[in-house]
This record gives C-alpha cells, structure tokens and sequence, in this order.
C-alpha cells in the first residue's frame, strides 16, 4: 500500500464542515486505489489565533512543511476583522503560502451541464466554460514592500501598497502555465488587464488571479464549486477552496462541501501523481450531482435540497459504487 502524510487545516466558519467531509472522501477514494493517509490536524487562521494568540503556530507550519500534502478549508470570521494586520487570520494563510513556497495556485473554473441552471448567465454564453487560473501566489500586491502610510510633498496623508514581480518570479510562474497549457488546449492568455475572459489557461498576478477567480465562480454557478491547487517547484502542495469561511452559513450544515471535495481531488492529482484516485473522486461528484443532490448555493427547482454532511454522504456512496477503474 502507498501511503501518504497529509496536514488538514481546517481553520474557520465552515471550514471544518467542509473538510471533515473532503477527507473521508479522500479517505474512501483512496481505500479503492490501495492508497492510506496518515491525518494530522492543526490550527490556523482565527482558531489559531484563539487558541494559540497569532494565526499561523510555529508547530502548524512545521507539520505543514514536514507532510506530503496540505488540505486547507478556510479561515477569517468577524470576530477577528478588526486585529491589527499581523494578527488577523488572513496573515496566516498568506504566511502559510509564503512559508511553503507555494507560488503557483491553478484555480480551474469548469461548467458543468447539470449546474447549468445556478449560473448567472444565459446557458448559451456558459455552456461548455472550462478554463483554468493560473494565479502567482507569494508575490505582488500582497508580499511587495514599501508599504504602509505617509505623507507626499504636499504635506497630505498618503497609503501606498507596491506591486513588484523579479524575473525569475516572472518565469517560473509563466513556466507553469506553458506546462498547464499544453496539457490543455495549447492557449495562454497573460491578464494584466480584467477585460477577456473567454480563454483556455489565464496566466496573472496575485491580486486579479483573486478577483478573476472569483468572477470565473460566478459563471460556474457556486463558489462552492471551485476548488484550487498551489504548488511549488518542491514540497508539499496546499490544496483549499478557492471560497471563504462564509461566516453567514457557518456552523448552520448549509455549505457546499464540494469546492474541497474537489481540492481533495487536486491533491492525488498535483500533489501525489494518483490520477486514478483524483478520477474517482471527480467522478463521484459528477455523479452525486446526476443523483439530483444539491445544497443551496447550487439547488435549482426539481433537485434536491441537502446540507453539507449529507452531500459528504452522497458523495461516499457514488465513490462505493463506481465501478473499478483498471
Ligand atoms: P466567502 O467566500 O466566505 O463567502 C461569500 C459568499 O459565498 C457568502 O454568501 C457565502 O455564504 C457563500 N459561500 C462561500 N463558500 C460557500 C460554500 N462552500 N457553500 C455555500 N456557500 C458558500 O467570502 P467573504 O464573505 O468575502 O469572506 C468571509 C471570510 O472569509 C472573510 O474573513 C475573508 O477574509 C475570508 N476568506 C478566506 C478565504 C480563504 O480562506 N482562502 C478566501 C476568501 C475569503
Ligand atoms: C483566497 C482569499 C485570500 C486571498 C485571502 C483570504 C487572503 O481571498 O484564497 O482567494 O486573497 O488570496
Ligand atoms: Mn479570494
């Protein structure tokens, strides 16, 4: 049997509920294939902050290095919004990236025929979207320094934030959307500017990689549909959704499990080559959604309405009963 250390980071709002059910599907999958996990669990984000006073614990970052792959769901809440930068949540998931060195986050957006009906567009413009974000993910906007307050020659009180990319950032990132490209459909679309989207892989800085996937989960119906992969050159991967800890559902069984679900996926594939393993779980969710089973960000009249344990549920039955894959 193969087997695998992987780091869960469930972190806040519905982030465990959406983990909890992406990693007894990894689990399941997994069994199928003659893979094992070794589970790990620590903390990040609000909870961290909660439990140990600053978002990303040394020990945290530690096991996330020392595994073979990292499973985050998200983090963030009210509670911690006003924290001084340097303690808010947000920060330990930046500093968690940077510390894995993750610089590459493929953030694939796919329409799928039975979700045709939650996207906000008319079915003749989304019908068949498939592309893939390709998002530099530990510089730009968010790393660049100077940054802070001042004042400019005219005495006013100013903020400034930078934007700056080296060359080898520049390449490397390019290097990987060429890669992904080619196992695609061959076209590369480089965004500096937010104005096209209809395009095979998007190639982008930090911050219009965030806003252009969130936008690409607008066509795809849900947020809660999206998953994402950020890796490096060497060492773990860190797979999360691309959504957030949705504070307004949390806690309330309500959330989409899928997006993870789905990163989990992202992970046997990007971060341990188990393409058959990552096709089980894909397909399973296909087929849960062929069963009619839908939570509310995705339910559409003549489907049925279930929260996010009994999606997680559905999903293990369509991964028991898919038929082996040689
Ligand atoms: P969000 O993605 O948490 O929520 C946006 C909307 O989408 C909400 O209405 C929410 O209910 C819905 N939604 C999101 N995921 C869903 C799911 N899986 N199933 C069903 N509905 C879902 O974004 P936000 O409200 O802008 O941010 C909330 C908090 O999350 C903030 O603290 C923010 O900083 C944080 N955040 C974290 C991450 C991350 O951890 N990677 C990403 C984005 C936002
Ligand atoms: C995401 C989030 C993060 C980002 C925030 C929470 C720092 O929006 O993962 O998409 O901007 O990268
Ligand atoms: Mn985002």
């Amino acid at each position: 049997r193969r087997s695998y250390s992987v780091t869960l980071l469930p972190g806040d709002g519905i982030g465990p509920e959406v983990v909890s059910v992406a990693k007894d599907v990894l689990s399941l999958a997994g069994s199928h294939e003659g893979i094992e996990f070794r589970f790990s669990e620590m903390p990040i984000g609000g909870a961290a902050l909660d439990l140990t006073g600053v978002p990303l614990p040394e020990e945290t970052l530690a096991a996330a290095k020392e595994s073979d792959a990292v499973l985050l769901g998200a983090i963030g809440g009210y509670k911690w919004d006003s924290n001084e930068k340097h303690l808010k949540p947000e920060t330990g998931l930046l500093q968690l990236r940077a510390g894995l060195g993750v610089f590459a986050n493929l953030r694939p957006a796919t329409v799928l025929p039975q979700l045709i009906d939650a996207s906000t567009l008319k079915k003749e413009v989304a019908e068949g979207v498939d592309l893939m974000v390709v998002r530099e993910l530990t510089g730009g906007i968010y790393f660049g320094k100077p940054r802070g307050f001042g004042t400019n020659h005219e005495g006013e009180e100013i903020g400034f934030n930078t934007e700056v990319y080296s060359v080898s950032e520049i390449d490397r990132i390019a290097r990987v959307a060429f890669e992904v490209a080619r196992k695609r459909r061959g076209k590369v679309c480089s965004v500096d500017k937010a104005n096209v989207l209809e395009f095979d892989t998007i190639v982008t800085n930090n911050i219009f990689g965030d806003i252009l996937s969130d936008e690409a989960s607008m066509l795809t119906g849900s947020i809660g549909m999206l998953p994402s992969a950020s890796i490096s050159e060497s060492g773990p991967g860190l797979f999360e959704p691309i959504h957030g800890s949705a504070p307004d559902i949390a806690g309330q069984d309500k959330a989409n499990p899928l997006a993870t679900v789905l990163s989990a996926a992202m992970l046997l594939r990007y971060g341990f080559g188990e393409e058959n393993a990552a096709k089980r779980i894909e397909t399973a969710v296909i087929e849960t959604l062929n069963r009619g089973f839908r939570t509310g960000d995705i339910h559409s009249y003549g489907t049925t309405l279930v929260g996010c344990k009994r999606m997680g549920e559905e999903v293990l039955r369509s991964v028991d009963s898919e038929k082996l894959v040689s």
